[in-house]
């Protein structure tokens, strides 16, 4: 399979997670998937709380799954919502895609019709903290 068809399926898992968002307060459905190192991949959607802050991005749930199947690198990134502006992630969603991923990795920005740009986690988080940052010698 090629990389853009690889891709395709990263996105459509994305944009069909989208439609599992629990987004009563803001109305806004997010969906995110995130690939492996396996290969596989793992979506999640945003999942909102009367109690405003204690929601969760679509990113965190996507990566939690990923963090249950046992897995522990990112390989690539979609994230998927509506709207006329880019859906990115947000700047603790940026962190928490940082401890999994790569500054090359790609973050595919979409919207409910399909991709609409690509971007890397380094330009989305440069000069970030890391897990290396906390190597000591
Ligand atoms: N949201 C995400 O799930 N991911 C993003 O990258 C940006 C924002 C969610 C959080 C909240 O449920 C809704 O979108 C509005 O901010």
């Amino acid at each position: 399979m090629s990389a853009d068809a690889l891709s395709a399926g990263l996105i459509e898992a994305a944009v069909s997670a989208m439609s599992k968002a629990y987004a009563p307060y803001s109305n806004f459905s997010v969906g995110a998937a995130v690939r492996g190192a396996s290969g596989k991949v793992y979506a999640g959607c945003n999942v909102e709380n009367a109690s405003y802050p204690e929601g969760c991005c679509a990113e965190t749930s996507a990566i939690a799954a990923l963090v249950m199947a046992g897995e522990s690198r990112i390989t690539e990134v979609a994230v998927a919502g509506a709207g006329e502006k880019l859906v990115t992630p947000c700047g603790g969603c940026r962190q928490r895609l940082r401890e999994f991923a790569a500054d090359e990795v790609a973050i595919h920005i979409c919207g409910p019709e399909g991709l609409r740009k690509t971007v890397t986690l380094g330009e989305l988080l440069p000069l970030s903290f890391g897990p290396d940052n906390l190597d000591q010698e």
